[in-house]
């Protein structure tokens, strides 16, 4: 049995007062172990002091995004290996927020999910429909279709995450209904094994996009939802923790 994961997207949002909320996540799991791995995925510029801050909590931290090569003259990029070295144990890869406003393709999505894994760090790959392509009907061919593309061949059993995001719930208050994101996470399964075999058994598919406190428990207990991408939500501790607490 995997344990869930539910991780926090701090996307640009963050500053040094704001560990604080970080340190109250932390305390509160101390006190009360969570069913669920628990990220967090701040901003660059916070993640050597998130990394303090969460030192000796099984808080795990993330980075958002990462550069497919090592190092290099890629200005303003920041590579796998040194999300690692700065205590990162996760990267998000392929945010329909970097897709959409970085032109990242899902070829190169593969190839950061790669670099993520050559460092050492769990990939959480994340693929989601438009409302124009929910509307004309093409939601699973659509994420079907990324997760093949997205994937890097050679994944191995435990090595990533794949997250499930339909572009129009993110940050819109609005989710897709429960049968809507159980079909798309069962097709998102026999995606997953066809391109990775038995890691793609196994591998948490994560649901994303206004998840809340209040909608969390059903979406957790959908069938092949191994947990939550949580983005406004996960700003505050006593959200993200009413969330992380949902997991049953
Ligand atoms: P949201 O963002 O929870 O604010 O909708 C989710 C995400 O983009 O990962």
């Amino acid at each position: 049995m995997v344990r869930p994961l539910i991780a926090g997207n701090w996307k640009m949002n963050g500053l040094g007062r704001d560990l604080a909320e970080a340190r109250a996540v932390a305390a509160s799991l101390a006190e009360t172990p969570a069913e669920s791995r628990v990220a967090i995925c701040p901003p660059a510029t916070l993640l050597a002091r998130m990394a303090e801050a969460l030192s000796g909590s099984s808080v795990l931290l993330g980075g958002q995004d990462c550069h497919a090569e090592p190092s290099g003259a890629f200005t303003g990029d920041i590579s796998a290996e040194m999300l690692a070295d700065a205590g990162a144990r996760l990267v998000i890869v392929g945010h329909s927020e970097r897709r959409a406003g970085h032109g990242e393709t899902d070829a190169m999505v593969a190839a950061k999910a790669a670099a993520a894994v050559r460092a050492g760090l769990q990939p959480i790959v994340c693929v989601g429909e438009s409302r124009a392509q929910r509307d004309a009907g093409q939601t699973l061919e659509v994420i079907r279709r990324q997760v093949a593309g997205s994937i890097p061949p050679g994944m191995a059993e435990g090595g990533f995450a794949l997250a499930y995001e339909p572009i129009w719930a993110i940050g819109a208050g609005a989710t897709p209904t429960p049968d809507e994101i159980a079909a798309g996470a069962a097709a998102l399964r026999q995606s997953l094994i066809d391109c990775a075999g038995a890691a793609g058994r196994t591998a948490p598919i994560l649901y994303g996009g206004s998840v809340k406190p209040d909608n969390a428990a059903q979406i957790l207990k959908l069938p092949e939802i191994g947990g939550a991408l949580v983005g406004g939500a996960s700003l505050k501790a006593a959200d993200f923790l009413a969330i992380i607490r949902a997991q049953a």
